[in-house]
């Protein structure tokens, strides 16, 4: 897409919901397959179905719900994408990054992912959690591709702190004092929609991934070339293929999610404050895209 155009729809999109937000929002968090309920959480909650956002697409995966939901979790003003739409869907690398771009016109300084990811380091166990260290991008596209604008960020964005360092020891930290079975490590991003086979699973591991799973990366690189910080966790929701002798299903990624919904939530928001208060300056968002 034309970036005059990705540049319009930020605008349209921010225009849309800067009236309609009761406060700016400081963290945007992405929830993943079968992980929407956790914006019960949220405190006086504002809800902005994206049928009526700008831009926003349908998500048409079960388990994906699609609303905006903005309000407090542990005092910290959060922004939760309820749903996100993939590339598998057809959607363009552009359209997957316009809420998290938007989120960043809107004042976040951090964005946390959260997905749903395939075990692929044989230590794993369905239903831990990992904190995302780093990741591979093995979509075969970049969000970043084409013609950018210098106002979105560098042409050749670093990413040697995809992760914030600081967010990862926050949320080990959390994790172990409040007892949650926790992993760390490498998350590898694939276009899907298929599930894996299990020489496709041996590679991942040779190169170094420890989960797998078909979203996430996009987001990530698209908040750090905007100078966003990101951090992010994936539910162990399965082994990937060829690691147990069963085959894999949507329903179980679902299920798994939705058990270990209390304790993300647990671990996300007592880690909200701490994580918002290690944010350092950052650049204005709103002020280079408005
Ligand atoms: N592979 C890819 N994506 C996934 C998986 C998996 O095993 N589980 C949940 N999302």
């Amino acid at each position: 897409m034309a970036i005059s155009s990705t540049i319009q729809q930020i605008q349209d999109v921010v225009e849309y919901l800067e009236p309609r937000l009761p406060k700016k929002p400081e963290i945007a968090i992405i929830l993943g397959s079968g992980l929407g309920e956790f914006v019960h959480a949220i405190k006086n909650p504002t809800l902005i179905p994206y049928g009526e956002i700008p831009h926003f697409q349908k998500t048409s995966v079960e388990g994906h719900g699609g609303t905006l939901v903005i309000g407090e979790l542990n005092g910290v003003v959060v922004a939760c994408l309820q749903g996100r739409w993939h590339f598998y869907e057809g959607h363009s690398m552009d359209s997957i990054v316009l809420p998290t771009r938007a989120m960043a016109a809107l004042g976040a300084h951090t964005l946390f992912v959260t997905n749903a990811a395939g075990g692929v380091n044989l230590g794993f166990k369905s239903g831990e959690l990992m904190i995302i260290e780093d990741h591979i991008n093995m979509m075969g596209d970049n969000p970043l591709t084409g013609k950018e604008s210098a106002l979105f960020g560098p042409r050749f964005p670093d990413m040697s702190e995809a992760y914030s360092r600081d967010c990862i020891q926050i949320l080990e930290n959390h994790a172990k004092a409040k007892m949650i079975p926790h992993k760390k490590g490498v998350y590898i991003g694939l276009r899907g929609p298929t599930y894996e086979t299990p020489a496709e699973v041996k590679m991942l591991r040779t190169l170094g991934g420890d989960a797998v799973g078909m979203s996430t990366v996009p987001e990530a690189i698209a908040a750090r070339h905007l100078g966003m910080r990101v951090t992010g966790i994936s539910v162990i929701t399965n082994m990937a293929s060829g690691i147990e002798q069963k085959t894999l299903d949507h329903s179980e990624v679902q299920e798994t999610a939705n058990r270990v919904m209390a304790s993300l939530t647990d671990l996300i928001i007592s880690s909200l404050p701490e994580i918002s208060r290690s944010a350092t300056q950052q650049k204005s968002h709103s002020a280079l895209i408005r």
